[in-house]
């Protein structure tokens, strides 16, 4: 080897010497970094471990995580509390072991949502209002769910089991039950006794209804019964004084002029009491209603009102006006004469007209006057509270046992009353 090649030889060593020295330089360096951030790696890692550890303990709910078997790889404290079991003598234990839940209602085991969510990776929510039973048998209602945890390549590696104490929920649901309960016994009961108020009412109604149709059928008797009376036996008491008192008469000669004058007042007297009798007992019941009909009764009534009133009333009646059963046209020849009487009595009306119309099967009574109305309240009392003086109490309950209706209209100018009756329908 002569000199230059050895120069070049020791040139060469030297290159590779100091590529070799570059080289593990590099890798250390390599090295040393790799080391630090397996170190910053490991200390994140150590913190996030940390702060889930903190998260998951001082969260207030209950969390369990199971492996894909559903065994049992972490309690956090909540956890611990309500199952009874430490972490470390859980873990590796089956789920239904330390997580075991019954039916409330049925007492039977509840369905345990882990084996579902591991089949179908959904989230579930436990069975209808589960209870856990701890291991020292303590009995607590939860609500809870539970989720699959996905590793970062999207496979199923456990589930987290989510649950909560639900005692105060479940008391005060009862609670609201309860009182909802007794609200809607109350309330039934309530409605029970308007209901049976309500009947009672209804009864008394028909019972007044009753008494008052009676009253009216009696006061018809009882007139009946005294117009008669006064006719057949006062009339006829008066009937045989008045013929004595011709007999006396006619021996007046035989007595002084002042007992002339006495005995011949007396004739006229007896003539007049017999006149007014024999009114009173006519306008009690008059005879021409059933022997001549109501038209003709009306008309007889109604000029005898006319001359004791000075009230004019024009009275209108179809001149074909057919017969009615009894108790109708005595109900309306009753009407009318109660018209006609408060006429003269309220309403200081110079005039008066009564027209009786039908169409068929509805008979129409209207009596009216030029007169100067019934007071406001007086007419509130009629139409709104069915309230009213005997005269138009009277009137309503006769037009409504013949199935019809009462309508009063009264102003400044005058009233007009007006039944609407319903005839000839069951004949
Ligand atoms: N045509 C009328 N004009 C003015 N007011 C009337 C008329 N008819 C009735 N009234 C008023 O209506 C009230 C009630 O009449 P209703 O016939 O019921 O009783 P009353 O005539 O007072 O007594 P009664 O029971 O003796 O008939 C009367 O008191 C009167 O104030
Ligand atoms: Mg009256």
């Amino acid at each position: 080897m002569n000199q230059d090649e050895e120069k070049l030889l020791r040139s060469v060593a030297l290159q590779n010497a100091q590529a070799v020295l570059l080289a593990r330089e590099r890798a250390e360096r390599a090295l040393l970094a790799a080391n630090e951030a397996l170190e910053r790696r490991s200390s994140e890692l150590a913190e996030q471990r940390e702060f889930f550890r903190v998260t998951l303990a001082s969260i207030g709910d209950a969390v369990l995580t199971t492996d894909t078997e559903a065994r049992i790889t972490f309690l956090n404290p909540v956890a611990e509390t309500m199952t009874g079991w430490k972490l470390e003598d859980a873990v590796g234990q089956p789920l239904e072991k330390v997580f075991n839940i019954i039916n409330v209602q049925s007492r039977e085991p509840a369905q345990n949502p882990v084996t579902r969510v591991l089949r179908e990776g959904v989230v579930v929510g436990l069975a209808n209002h589960p209870a856990l039973i701890a291991l020292d048998g303590r009995e607590t209602p939860i609500d809870d769910s539970a989720a699959p945890i996905r590793s970062a390549s999207g496979n199923i590696s456990g589930v987290v089991m989510v649950f909560h104490d639900v005692t105060k929920q479940r008391q005060a649901e009862f609670q609201l039950r309860a009182s909802n309960q007794e609200l809607s016994e109350v309330r039934d009961n309530l409605e029970k006794r308007v209901q049976e108020r309500t009947a009672e009412l209804a009864a008394a109604n028909e019972d007044l209804r009753q008494l008052s149709a009676r009253l009216l059928y009696v006061q018809d008797e009882e007139r009946r019964r005294l117009a008669r009376e006064l006719h057949d036996s006062i009339g006829q008491l008066l009937a045989a004084i008045g013929m004595n008192i011709g007999i006396v008469r006619s021996q007046s000669d035989q007595l002084d002029a002042r007992g002339a004058r006495a005995v011949s007042e007396n004739a006229q007297l007896v003539e007049q009491v017999s006149r007014e009798i024999r009114t009173i007992s006519h306008l009690l019941h008059p005879p021409l209603l059933e022997i001549a009909g109501l038209a003709s009764a009306l008309r007889w009534y109604i000029d005898g009102f006319s001359e004791r009133s000075k009230i004019k009333v024009d009275i209108e009646i179809p001149e074909d006006f057919e017969r009615l059963p009894n108790e109708t046209e005595l109900a309306i020849f009753r009407i009318v004469q109660e018209c006609l009487t408060n006429i003269h009595r309220h309403s200081e009306s110079e005039t008066a007209a009564v027209f009786i119309s039908q169409e068929s099967s509805r008979l129409i009574v209207q009596v009216e006057d030029h007169g100067k109305g019934m007071p406001k309240e007086k007419q509130r009392e009629l139409t709104e509270s069915n309230r009213s003086g005997v005269g138009f109490g009277g009137m309503r309950e006769r037009v409504r046992q013949l199935g019809g209706t009462l309508e009063v209209k009264s102003q400044a100018t005058g009233t007009t009353v007006r039944a609407i009756l319903k005839v000839g329908m069951n004949d």
